[in-house]
C-alpha cells in the first residue's frame, strides 16, 4: 500500500492505476478506523481493480467549540488496518495541503440538512460537500463508499452528486455493530466506561421504534422513553423522516434517527424502514 501525503502525488498514483485500466474504489474517512470504515475497504476491494483510503480530519466541517482538536487520531495505527482490509492507497493530506488558501465560492447543503444533524450543526453538512467535491476530484474514483450509520451525510452526498453530474457512483454500506449492537463509532472511546453500558440503549430504542412503527404506532415517543429510562445522555433528536428526502410524514421507505449527548461523545444511530412492506424485513444489513 502506497502511502501519500501530497495532492500532486495522489494525481500520479491515480494517473497510473487508470492507465493500466484499473477501475478505483475510493473510502473517504477521518481516521481512527475500525470495523465499519474496514467493511467499506473491503467491500470497494471486491468491486474494484485498486482501492484508495483518505483520513483526513477535515477542519471545514466542525463548527466552534465542537471536538476538531481533540478528535482521535492514531496514523500509523490507521495506516495498519487499512493495508489489512485491502487498501492500495492511503492519502493522508494536511489540512495546508487541502486548503492552501481561502475558498472563493461556498458550497451549501440544501433542504435534506434542514433536519437531524444539519439543524444542530449547523455548517456541518456544508463542510462535508466541500471536502467531498475535493477528494472526488483528486481520486478519480469510480466508486465511492459511504456507510449508512451516517444516513444523513449518505443520502445528501448521493443527491448531490446526481444533481451536479459527478462522474461517480455512490455505494451504501450497512452500519457495523459491536456485539451489544452499539454502532462503532471513533468517537465512542470519548464515553465513560457507565455511559458505554448504557450507549447500546440508542440501538434497542430504534428497534422499539421499529416495532411501534409495526402496529401503526408514531415510534418517537417509544424511542424517546427508552432512551431517557436508560441512559445519563441528552437526546438531541429523535425523528422518524422520509428516506433519502428527509422530510416529514414518510411513506415510502423512512429513517429512524436519532442524536444523544453523553459527556464527551455525540452519538448518532438510525434504522431505515420500508413502510409499504413488512418494516421487520428490513434493517441495517440491507443494503
Ligand atoms: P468518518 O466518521 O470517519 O466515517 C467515514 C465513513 O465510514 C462514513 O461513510 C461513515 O458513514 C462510515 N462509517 C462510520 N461508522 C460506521 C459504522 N459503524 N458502520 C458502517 N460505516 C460506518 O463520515 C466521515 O468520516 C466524514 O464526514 C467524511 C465523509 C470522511 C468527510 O470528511
Amino acid at each position: 500500500m502506497k502511502v501519500i501525503e501530497t495532492k500532486a502525488g495522489l494525481k500520479s498514483w491515480v494517473n497510473k492505476r487508470k492507465a493500466e485500466g484499473l477501475t478505483l474504489g475510493f473510502v473517504p474517512t477521518m481516521g481512527f478506523l475500525h470495523e465499519g470504515h474496514l467493511s467499506l475497504i473491503r467491500q470497494a476491494k471486491t468491486e474494484n481493480g485498486a482501492v484508495i483510503v483518505s483520513v483526513f480530519v477535515n477542519p471545514a466541517q466542525f463548527g466552534p467549540g465542537e471536538d476538531f482538536d481533540r478528535y482521535p487520531r492514531d496514523l500509523p495505527k490507521d495506516i495498519r488496518l487499512a493495508e489489512s482490509a485491502g487498501a492500495d492507497a492511503f492519502f493522508a493530506p494536511s489540512p495546508k495541503e487541502m486548503y492552501p488558501s481561502e475558498i472563493g465560492a461556498v458550497i451549501r447543503a440544501g433542504r435534506q440538512a434542514e433536519r437531524l444533524c444539519g439543524k444542530s450543526r449547523p455548517g456541518h453538512f456544508d463542510g462535508v460537500l466541500k471536502v467531498v467535491t475535493k477528494l472526488f476530484h483528486l481520486t478519480g474514483a469510480d466508486r465511492a463508499y459511504f456507510g449508512q450509520k451516517d444516513a444523513q451525510q449518505l443520502a445528501i452526498i448521493e443527491k448531490f452528486v446526481q444533481d451536479y453530474d459527478f462522474p461517480v457512483t455512490i455505494r451504501r454500506g450497512a452500519t457495523v455493530r459491536e456485539e451489544d449492537g452499539l454502532a462503532k463509532s471513533s468517537r465512542n472511546i470519548y464515553l465513560s466506561d457507565r455511559e458505554r453500558m448504557e450507549a447500546p440503549a440508542l440501538y434497542e430504542a430504534l428497534k422499539l421504534g421499529r416495532e411501534a412503527v409495526l402496529e401503526g404506532r408514531d415510534p418517537v415517543p417509544a424511542v424517546r422513553r427508552h432512551i431517557e429510562n436508560n441512559t445519563s445522555g441528552t437526546i438531541d433528536y429523535v425523528e422518524f423522516l422520509s428516506y433519502p428526502e428527509l422530510q416529514e410524514k414518510p411513506e415510502g421507505t423512512a429513517v429512524l434517527a436519532v442524536a444523544v449527548q453523553f459527556g464527551k461523545a455525540r452519538l448518532i444511530d438510525n434504522l431505515l424502514l420500508h413502510l409499504k412492506e413488512n418494516p421487520h424485513a428490513s434493517n441495517d444489513a440491507e443494503f
